[in-house]
């Protein structure tokens, strides 16, 4: 299968602060990579960076055979109608006073695509396929549910036609018993219009029943990449591994104190050990060594000095 997507050495800071660090990856077509990783990790970094709506420091970023940190600001804008994102909330990043019609028939505009005409019937055949119905294009968006808000933001980046959909915490912001439609919604147009997702989230399960694979960051950099099962298997890394764990504990209490513990010690830059040694119960000579992605198993890879 082609990939859609082939990222390598992709890095990015901001000031001294190093945010993306050697990322590198590719994505087949039809398939998700979920991203996992504690706030500030540099999730939301990467899915920007991807669609270059922050420029990397260094590193390629290779779509449909065409490397986008080469490409200038008007074929960038040209791409863009094949690389869509959604955001978080769909009560920030719609307009309420904006007609349902115009919000959705936005990247068409912007790509000077079709007549009015043509754009309602694009926008009343994708309405269909988010589950609203076609009565909804001539109201505004502040009329409809966070849920529903969430399916016109789906429908905006569908309409286009894209290979790939960065989902940046897409079912975050939503409530407990609409997130499950809009995961099964995500999955049903990945199917039927063969769509690449990369899937941002906190949430271990959303990124369970969404990812064919998935790469765990830490601090800027991927520490292990895996199928999707795999990992929730057989994690390795000492971080994933905490993770994992996190989601066990209760809501309160426990699971902030393990994503604090050891934080006042994390090294001051520059360091050229692991960045997670402080915080691991594994760690031996982590401090001077700094573990690279490596594979250990077909598909799986960790960055880890045990392995
Ligand atoms: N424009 C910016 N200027 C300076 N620092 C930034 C900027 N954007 C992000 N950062 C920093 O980069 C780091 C990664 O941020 P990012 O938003 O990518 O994290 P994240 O993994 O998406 O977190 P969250 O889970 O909270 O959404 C953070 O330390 C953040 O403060
Ligand atoms: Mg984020």
């Amino acid at each position: 299968m082609d990939a859609v997507l082939s990222v390598s050495n992709l890095t990015k800071s901001f000031g001294d602060h190093l945010v993306l660090d050697d990322i590198s990856f590719t994505l087949k077509k039809g398939e998700t990579l979920g991203i996992a990783g504690e706030s500030g990790s540099g999730k939301t970094t990467l899915g920007r960076t991807l669609l270059r709506l922050i420029e990397p420091d260094s590193g390629s970023i290779i779509f449909s055979g065409i490397d986008i940190c080469k490409c200038t600001a008007s074929e960038i804008r040209k791409l863009r109608k094949r690389m869509q994102i959604i955001f978080q909330n769909p009560y920030s990043s719609i307009d309420p006073y904006e007609r349902v019609f115009d919000v959705i028939r936005a990247p068409l505009v912007n790509a000077s695509a079709g007549r009015r005409a043509e754009q309602r019937k694009m926008v009343r055949e994708t309405l269909g396929l988010v589950g609203l119905p076609v009565s909804a294009m001539d109201k505004r968006a502040g009329e409809f549910s966070g849920g529903e808000r969430q399916r016109i933001a789906i429908a905006r980046a569908i309409i286009t036609s894209p290979d790939l959909i960065i989902a940046d915490e897409c079912v975050s912001s939503l409530d407990v018993s609409v997130r499950a439609g809009i995961l099964r919604l995500l999955l049903s147009l990945q199917k039927e219009l063969g769509l690449s997702y990369i899937f941002i989230s906190h949430d271990l399960s959303s990124l369970k029943c969404m990812s064919h694979w998935i790469a765990v960051m830490y601090h800027g950099r991927f520490v292990e990449i895996a199928p999707s099962a795999v990992l929730f298997s057989e994690p390795l890394h000492p971080y994933t591994r905490e993770l994992l764990a996190s989601v066990l504990l209760p809501e309160t209490g426990a699971r902030e104190a393990l994503r604090d513990s050891g934080s006042a010690e994390f090294p001051s830059s520059p360091f050229s050990g692991c960045l997670y040694a402080h915080r691991c119960p594994m760690r031996d000579k982590c401090s001077m060594r700094c573990p690279q992605l490596k594979e250990v198993s077909p598909g799986h890879s960790v960055a880890c000095n045990f392995f």
